[in-house]
């Protein structure tokens, strides 16, 4: 059977580097190597499982044959020590911490910790109880770790794609559902790190496309929010936003990578919640790349490209807003339906029909109404009722499609909004903590002592130059 154990590096070392000469000084080397030789030596009798592991985080008095004493116990206890580190302690300049990771259950372990009383302090302890089991893990559905996985669940679309509903103002336009397919092939064959395809577009479409973004130009200085008319006149500058010209998908997407790190990927037309925001877990914003049907510019039962590219990507390049999509998509993955029912009424009420505050007035930023003439104007009429952004409440509220919504809810800020957010999260229950890796575009899963103490190790880390610039910035200004 594989253990683990013989793959470990069977040696003690510092998990703070700064503090590297403890084990030199504190720790009987050749205790700590008979423990390991014992490890070799029991590695074919081995009968423990992934499951039998514990580890503890405590803290000793730095005083010679402290931690020896401590290690002996465990010797004497028959337990096998797998890996050791330690570090000198932050909370007491006199204490080290010693990071221990052992073959034993948890009553077992706190028994010799309870022997160890009072030489040490323990910090936090972790056991097969009250770690995440394979088994939670399984009962959670499928969900991407990684951004080339969304090219598992990008395709799922529910509703319209080629196919069109007969109320569809295309259903009976032979030329427009031929298109359609056309779109809906190229979403549809789209594959992670491919360029997206470049669309040349009918002089139908841009003309419908230039009837919507004249019209809806004209309310966006009294309308949209702050950071939505910064973005604009960069999208005219970089990404060729003009009433006769249909930006094209690449372009946007690479003008977003630069400004927030999200990128877009086209698709064919609606996917469930739970795919959607999945995407935005990994900055990834789902467009559809085909424009509405020509008969009433003013009018489309789905989403389309002016919808996309006038409703969602001004904001899209905004760092912070970024950053509060991204973190709706973050809590989505591996939750109940209930939970992602709810995760998708708050990205509804926000990110398509959200409200803010600024210099005591309401403005727009939700894509829905900046997309929507009629609507976007009735928002902020003073006849629409508007309430405060509460995910708890929110989540409850009622999403309409056909009609205005019957309520509208407004942030101070998108901190604001995100701060709610991230406490509404928590609330969502799940096996496992998430963290996004930016480097490797993935999603680390925290359900282990080992992958928490990695991320520790990294915001030590970020600390660290946090700290040293600070550092710098001081002796330049003489503090
Ligand atoms: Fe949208």
């Amino acid at each position: 059977m594989y253990s683990r154990r013989t793959d470990r590096p069977r040696r003690v070392k510092s998990f703070d580097s700064m503090n590297s000469n403890f084990e030199d000084n504190q720790i009987n080397n050749e205790f700590i190597k008979a423990n390991y030789m014992k490890i070799e030596d029991n590695k074919e009798n081995n009968s423990f499982s992934q499951r039998n592991r514990s580890s503890v985080i405590f803290s000793l008095k730095n005083e010679v044959g402290g931690l020896v004493k401590a290690l002996k116990l465990f010797q004497e206890k028959h337990v096998n020590l797998i890996h050791i580190e330690s570090r000198k302690s932050k909370r007491k300049n006199s204490e080290f911490e010693i990071f221990l990771d052992c073959d034993s259950s948890r009553e077992q372990l706190s028994e010799i910790l309870q022997l160890l009383q009072p030489h040490v302090n323990v910090i936090s302890m972790n056991s097969p109880e009250n770690s995440v089991q394979e088994d939670e893990m399984e009962s959670c559905q499928w969900f991407p770790k990684k951004i080339s996985d969304l090219d598992r669940c990008s395709n799922r679309v529910l509703m319209y794609g080629s196919d069109l509903d007969a109320d569809h103002p295309g259903f009976k336009d032979n030329v427009y559902r031929k298109r359609r397919k056309y779109f809906a092939d190229v979403a549809l064959s789209y594959r992670h790190g491919d360029p997206i395809p470049r669309i040349e577009f009918t002089e139908e479409e841009v003309k419908t496309w230039g009837t919507v973004f004249r019209e809806l130009n004209k309310l966006y200085p009294t309308h949209a929010c702050r950071e939505y008319l910064k973005n604009l006149p960069l999208l005219s500058k970089y990404c060729g936003y003009r009433e006769d010209n249909i930006p094209q998908l690449e372009d946007v997407s690479r003008f977003l990578k630069e400004r927030s790190g999200f990128t877009i990927r086209p698709v064919a037309g609606y996917l469930s919640p739970r795919d959607f925001l999945a995407g935005l877990a990994f900055r990834v914003f789902h467009c559809t790349q085909y424009v509405r049907h020509s008969s009433d510019p003013l009018y489309t039962p789905e989403p389309d490209t002016c919808h996309e590219l006038l409703g969602h990507i001004p904001l899209l390049a905004e760092p912070s807003f970024a950053q509060f999509s991204q973190e709706i998509g973050l809590a989505s993955l591996g939750a109940s339906d209930d939970a992602v029912q709810k995760l998708a009424t708050c990205y509804f009420f926000t990110i398509e029909f959200g409200l803010c505050k600024q210099e005591g007035k309401l403005k727009v930023y939700g894509a829905g109404l900046l997309s929507s003439i009629s609507e976007l104007k009735h928002s902020l009429s003073g006849n629409a009722k508007v309430k405060p952004f509460d995910p708890a409440v929110t989540c409850n509220q009622e999403c309409i499609i056909t009609t205005f919504q019957e309520v509208y809810f407004f942030s101070e800020s998108f901190e604001e909004a995100k701060e709610k957010m991230r406490e509404f999260a928590k609330t969502i229950k799940r096996p496992f903590g998430l963290k996004y890796n930016p480097y490797t575009q993935s999603v680390q899963i925290l359900k282990d002592t080992k992958s928490i103490t990695s991320v520790v190790s990294d915001l030590r880390h970020e600390l660290d130059i946090v700290s040293d610039a600070l550092n710098k910035m001081n002796k330049q200004l003489g503090v």
